[in-house]
């Protein structure tokens, strides 16, 4: 039975372009769900939008020089279009400096406080006196009080995902000048969530009955159980949406106020698009809320929103919110800040064209109960030996072979056997057991599924093998690639919430994109025939194509020069060494030199004997960089020559100077050259 659902994805920051485990933890399973739900019949409204206040965008302005304006305007089109490029589909991406959500905001606010829901209360807030400003949220990190973890922000620790206030933080600390805060009074609006304690506890306790995944009920549970407090809602920044009541002035909302309302205003902007009303998708009982998050954002989908939707009295609550744990990276924490990430724009880039292979490798590894890693290896396996070799493979030989044997008309089928029987029902049976996985929440089950009706494909022609029986049967290599047919017909339905652009494309090639003969989800249980006998099918496409070993090692390399460069920015500038005068400087006699010829040392690892033009000589200088530098790719380079060295032997060779060298980010030799943008300052020559 159709349904309404709103589906909202949490809306990102907009301080960066997104990653991997962005788009495995939240936005792929939130798009899977709101594809599933249309392909079967219901009123979908998919939300999201850019989250452009809060501190980390304002952090990221002063970093770079420019406002916060401009930094949301830049990565909010570079967002939307990531979203845009990987075929999420949302029926609304808003963005929160919008002015509707303004409003909606601001009056969401004016509601609870016309209606006596916050407490209004001066008190102590951390300051920097220093940068002249208060500190909350992401401006301020100490100890935090619940686990010790010494990083935690201002409103919460990433590490056990408490959310804090931040008086509450242990040894604070300002983010903006590094300086220990003062206190200083100063009047803020509190969403009192003991008062809504209760109520929170029961449906919790009901939301855990309709099959809460275990991580959110039990994270939930065990806040609530540690007392609920009130929570401020305004901020004293400069960089949000103003707090719409007298005596607020240079005030605004908390962005976790504002945000989460970011949903209903993104929701009102579609409506008014399309022509429909907003209100059922936030206030009809019938219609089902579903928010997919990260496992960071549970505490304020799960408890702050609800108090706020519940405090405002005309929303509905959230049916679930299935939120991920966290993706890793080749065994670390995915970090913006060490570049330890997989960005959308650069995938695109070495991976044209290969969005679906994304998608299907972060779903079949998505980090729907644990933490889990994204490894290169594991998604070239997954590319090569299941998209490739088994629904590639199904559909390829499918198509060829129709074309080969019947000029692409799908043929007509004489008795089936009671393999075929078997196969045609297991089809039927598909949908369902795709859609129970779906329903549950559970896409990794699900896109197993998907594959498992490809591998049925696969299994069913190795075994019928039409290409011998085609020289003995005739009538029965018809029935086969029949029967054939139509595992490819399910199967380019079936996967378009998985693989959209792949399921676009075998629509293309069965030509079945008019509507006469697109199926829905549930023809493929209902009817008989998916593909009749006399339909004209298209050629064949490669649906994929292999991932070769170079492919991925040049993305381990990224990695690798990711890694070290943030070895490099964090290594400790040596000190420097004790004071000379001009004199002893002057005893330093530096040239610029070209190395005319070089050739290893033999049995020594490091070692390169070359010979020198200094201008006033050539003369040999054995050089400990054969590591880094071949004999040939130094010949003919210009280099900085330490002339009057006192001459020592190196391997019986006499060593008559030596080469000015440093290293650069990656810890590689170079030579010295100012004009060398990798060699970072205060790096020693030697
Ligand atoms: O964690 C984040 O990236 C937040 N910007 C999510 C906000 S979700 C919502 F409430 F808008
Ligand atoms: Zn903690």
């Amino acid at each position: 039975m159709s349904k309404r659902y709103t589906i909202t994805a949490a809306l990102p920051y907009t301080n960066g372009p997104i990653h991997i485990g962005h788009l495995a933890g939240v936005y792929v399973p939130a798009d899977i769900y709101a594809r599933y739900l249309r392909l079967t019949g219901n009123d979908v409204a998919f939300i999201c939008g850019s989250d452009e206040h809060g501190v980390p965008i304002t952090i990221k302005a002063k970093k770079e020089g420019v406002t916060p304006q401009d930094i949301v305007d830049k990565y909010h089109a570079i967002i939307k279009k990531s979203f845009e490029d990987f075929g999420v589909s949302f029926d609304n991406y808003s963005r929160t400096s919008a002015k509707i959500h303004h409003d909606t905001a601001q009056n969401f606010f004016k509601t609870l406080y016309d209606k006596g829901e916050f407490i209004e209360e001066v008190t102590e807030q951390l300051y920097d006196e220093k940068a002249d400003q208060f500190l909350a949220d992401r401006f301020v990190t100490g100890t935090c009080p619940k686990c010790s973890n010494e990083e935690a922000y201002g409103d919460q620790c990433e590490k056990c995902g408490s959310s804090l206030n931040a008086t509450d933080l242990i040894n604070p600390k300002s983010a903006i000048t590094g300086n220990v805060p003062t206190l200083k009074q100063t009047k803020h609006w509190f969403l009192p969530l003991d008062k809504h304690e209760a109520f929170l506890k029961e449906w919790i306790l009901k939301g855990h009955k309709k099959d809460w995944k275990p991580n959110v009920y039990g994270q939930v549970k065990s806040w609530i159980d540690d007392g609920l407090r009130p929570r401020a809602v305004t901020r004293d920044l400069d960089w949000g949406i103003p707090v719409p009541v007298e005596g607020a002035e240079g005030k605004v909302l908390y962005v976790w106020f504002d945000a989460p309302i970011g949903y209903i205003s993104a929701t009102k902007e579609w409506a008014e698009r399309v022509g429909k009303d907003w209100e059922p998708y936030w206030k009809d009982e019938n219609t089902k809320l579903v928010h997919f998050i990260g496992k960071d954002n549970i505490v304020f989908h799960c408890i702050i929103f609800p108090a706020m939707l519940k405090a405002e009295g005309s929303y509905i609550l959230p049916d679930n919110v299935p939120a991920n744990e966290f993706l890793n990276l080749e065994g670390n924490k995915l970090s913006t800040s060490k570049n330890w990430a997989v960005w959308l724009p650069e995938y695109l880039e070495d991976f044209p064209n290969q969005q679906d292979v994304l998608r299907y490798a972060l779903t079949a590894n998505a980090p729907e109960t644990k933490d889990n890693d994204f490894t290169w290896a594991d998604f070239q396996a997954k590319n090569n030996n299941e998209l490739v070799a088994i629904f590639g493979n199904f559909i390829n030989r499918v198509v060829v072979l129709t074309d080969k044997y019947y000029n692409g008309i799908v043929p007509s089928p004489s008795n089936f056997t009671q393999v075929d029987e078997e196969v045609l029902a297991a089809i039927k049976a598909y949908p369902d057991v795709i859609a129970s996985s779906i329903e549950r929440y559970r896409f990794r089950e699900a896109s197993q599924e998907l594959m498992n009706l490809a591998r049925l494909g696969n299994k069913y022609l190795a075994d019928e093998e039409p290409w011998k029986v085609i020289k003995v049967d005739e009538e029965r290599t018809k029935t086969i690639m029949f029967v054939a047919l139509q595992i490819a017909s399910a199967l380019a339905t079936l996967s378009e919430p998985f693989l959209p652009f792949t399921s676009d494309k075998l629509k293309n090639i069965l030509s079945v994109t008019s509507s006469a003969i697109e199926m829905s989800w549930e023809d493929i249980s209902t009817k008989n025939v998916l593909l009749p006998t006399g339909h004209q099918i298209g050629k064949a496409e490669l649906l994929f194509s292999k991932i070769e070993d170079e492919a991925i090692q040049q993305q381990l390399d990224k990695l690798i020069a990711s890694k070290k460069a943030n070895e490099a920015a964090n290594k400790t500038v040596e000190p420097q060494k004790d004071t000379i005068t001009y004199d002893d400087f002057s005893k330093l006699d530096i040239r610029v030199g070209t190395i005319l010829e070089a050739e290893k040392m033999p049995k020594a690892n490091k070692l390169l004997v070359l010979k020198v033009d200094t201008g006033i000589d050539v003369r040999t200088i054995v050089s400990g960089i054969a590591e880094s530098f071949s004999a040939e790719e130094v010949i003919g380079k210009k280099v900085t020559v330490l002339v009057n060295l006192a001459p020592r032997a190196l391997r019986g060779v006499e060593s008559q100077g030596m080469i000015l060298m440093t290293e650069n980010a990656e810890g590689k030799l170079v030579f010295v050259n100012p004009d060398d943008k990798s060699v970072a300052n205060g790096l020693h020559i030697s």
